[in-house]
């Protein structure tokens, strides 16, 4: 029998990635559009995602999904490349139209490859990314859509994440890392002039990566560009905008311990946050 979908009343914006690097993207989007209601969740139980299997992060994305809409969202963005790279296309085509196809998930690499424009002057562009998101080769196939006069490398960083969900981002060990996969890059192609930082934790480590490119060199991270790209669809979708509730609010959510995702969530965001404890498994 087909189910019926009625229309859900206004919930917050869910905002999900495997740590603490969607908070990078979510310090942007609520600067931006700070009417809005959020709940942030970060899976750091199970962080990092980038070396895992496409079906475990698409079981722990569908998971993580289906969390936010039992907490009454309607609009869900992957603050994730990993993510977004394995899971959102499945998403939003096999399991969106069973849950509930008035719901919506976005992801994170189509904003930042629109945001290329211009940006290049040598059409020669690199992608630093979890081994997830490299294999998937999302950014090429991306790129290739929509700018494909551009030349694109990448490069895996599997260490950077832990970097950064250990909080050693800027300790002497994240030099060594750093410098490893810029070199490295730069090696593959050394006339790259624009650097996309395709994880969101990697802003976190951009004091050291800004210490290792050549000046001239745009180092992009994603945050501002997906705030800009999630204002621009909430203007064109006003169905949309209207599910999104508005009292400015924001609450944060850990698989993890709280206490933890406090102490590392306020030295990322500069202020006092407080997180609950929570755990994903399938409701829906
Ligand atoms: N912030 C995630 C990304 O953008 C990190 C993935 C991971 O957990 O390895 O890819």
């Amino acid at each position: 029998m087909k189910k019926e979908h009625s229309v859900s009343k206004a919930g917050a914006i869910g905002i999900f990635d495997s740590g603490y690097g969607g908070l990078t993207v979510l310090s942007e989007i609520k600067q931006l559009m700070p009417e809005f209601d959020y709940i942030y969740l970060g899976d750091n139980a199970r962080a990092p995602y980038g070396s895992r299997s496409f079906d475990t992060v698409y079981s722990f994305t569908l998971e993580a999904v289906e969390w936010f809409f039992t907490r009454g969202c309607n609009l869900v963005i992957l603050a994730c490349n990993t993510a977004s790279a394995k899971a959102l296309r499945s998403i939003q085509q096999i399991n969106l139209p069973n849950i509930d196809p008035n719901k919506r998930v976005l992801g994170v690499i189509r904003p930042t490859v629109e945001s290329l424009s211009g940006l290049s002057k040598t059409s020669h562009i690199g992608v630093l990314g979890t081994e997830g998101t490299i294999q998937s080769q999302s950014y090429e196939i991306e790129i290739n859509k929509l700018h494909p006069s551009l030349h694109v490398t990448s490069e895996a960083c599997p260490m950077w994440v832990p970097l950064v969900e250990n909080r050693e981002f800027d300790k002497p060990g994240a030099d060594y890392f750093v410098k490893q996969h810029i070199d490295r890059i730069l090696d593959k192609d050394p006339h790259i002039d624009t650097l996309i930082l395709g994880c969101t934790h990697y802003p976190l480590l951009l004091p050291v990566i800004n210490k290792y490119v050549p000046s001239h060199m745009n180092v992009i991270s994603q945050g501002s560009f997906v705030a800009e790209s999630l204002k621009d669809y909430l203007r064109r979708h006003p169905e949309m905008a209207e599910r999104c509730s508005k009292k400015g609010t924001l609450q944060y959510f850990t698989t993890e311990s709280p206490e933890k995702f406090k102490q590392h969530a306020s030295l990322f965001l500069h202020e006092d946050v407080d997180a609950e404890r929570t755990t994903l498994t399938r409701k829906l």
